[in-house]
């Protein structure tokens, strides 16, 4: 009797034990907002799950998963840029998801078969409003127009928000017209690559630059800055979309995956599921001044309003990782660096 009892308490523990796991989402996130914050505790509210949250620098968090292999405790990975998103697939580290909800929500365009959007980006041209017309910067093309010698600033060319827009280039345009466009910018260089987003924006502000390009947030984090000085310097900065005129202007996002050893892959698709809910999309989006993915959706963000509404370019997000490798050797070869 007592041997019974035994056993079956050992079967109930185990049980328990594994509802338990069931009961978790493990989650390695290159995003650090405070509103993702709220995004988790919902879900956790919502489902029951636990979420254990692993956060890193995007290109360390995916050489992390590497290494760890079969052995990771990851169930859903979160980066930003699809240049990153298609060098994790490319890695073999996403699952393939099928989600009638998912694929219902978020446009064709915005996801493949193994990862999904759930925010998007532009990359748009900023230009000093004292040294270029708006008129002379209207296209990714024009950055490579003579008239602009001198002019142009921009971050390296290894970079994946240049490498995805380079590489969304060679969709549109083809490889040799798109490395005669990259040799182009380069002779119009104001200075060798250097920075980020944010040092363009501060560079066109002061005139070191004339024209730059920059993600979106970067422009809107300024905008509706505390700062006074942040606001005054974006008076003196120009926002254009490019190419409104045909295909519209190079976005990019931020997305997640389920990891192809997901020990929880259950919950991982709730939450990837919850991610494209109404009220995921508000956080996620508006939490780094970005666009939800869902088109019902709306956010409210003064700063993103301000810049106005755009046509964004409809190139199948998953499309662009074709390209990258080839945008890369291009880059290089046009002494883009
Ligand atoms: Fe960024």
């Amino acid at each position: 009797m007592k041997k019974t009892l035994t056993v079956l308490s050992l079967a109930l523990l185990a049980v328990t034990a594994a509802q338990a796991q069931e009961k978790v989402l493990n989650l390695y996130s290159a995003r650090h907002y405070q509103t993702d914050e709220r995004l988790y505790e919902n879900f956790t509210q919502q489902t029951g799950i636990k979420i254990n949250r692993i956060e890193g620098k995007e290109d360390e968090l995916m050489e992390r998963l590497r290494n760890e292999g079969a052995n990771s405790p990851a169930d859903v990975f979160i980066t930003v840029d699809a240049t990153r998103l298609a060098v994790a697939d490319s890695y073999g580290l996403f699952a393939p998801v099928k989600s009638k909800l998912l694929e219902s929500r978020i446009p064709a365009h915005l996801h493949t078969d193994t990862w999904f959007a759930f925010s998007t980006r532009a990359r748009v041209i900023i230009y000093n409003r004292s040294a270029v017309k708006a008129e002379d910067v209207a296209t990714y093309a024009s950055l490579a127009d003579p008239k602009l010698k001198g002019k142009v600033c921009s971050r390296s060319g290894a970079h994946p928000y240049n490498l995805s827009l380079v590489a969304s280039l060679i969709a549109h345009d083809g490889e040799a017209k798109t490395e005669e466009w990259a040799k182009g910018v380069v002779a119009n260089f104001a200075r060798a690559p250097k920075g980020g987003d944010t040092d363009q924006i501060k560079s066109v502000a002061a005139g070191e630059c004339g024209v730059a390009v920059s993600n979106t947030y970067y422009l809107a984090r300024l905008i509706r800055s505390d700062k006074v000085e942040d606001r005054r310097m974006m008076e003196r900065v120009g926002i254009v979309w490019p190419n409104q005129a045909n295909r519209g202007t190079h976005i990019n996002i931020s997305g997640a995956g389920m990891v192809k050893t997901a020990k929880n892959p259950e919950a991982a698709v709730k939450f990837l599921e919850y991610l494209a809910s109404d009220e995921a999309q508000r956080y996620f989006a508006d939490g780094n001044n970005e666009w939800p993915v869902v088109p019902s959706v709306a956010t409210n963000n003064p700063a993103l309003e301000a810049m106005g509404k755009f046509k964004a370019d409809e190139l199948p997000i998953g499309n662009l990782a074709r390209n990258v490798a080839a945008a890369q050797k291009l880059l290089d070869r046009a002494g883009y660096r």
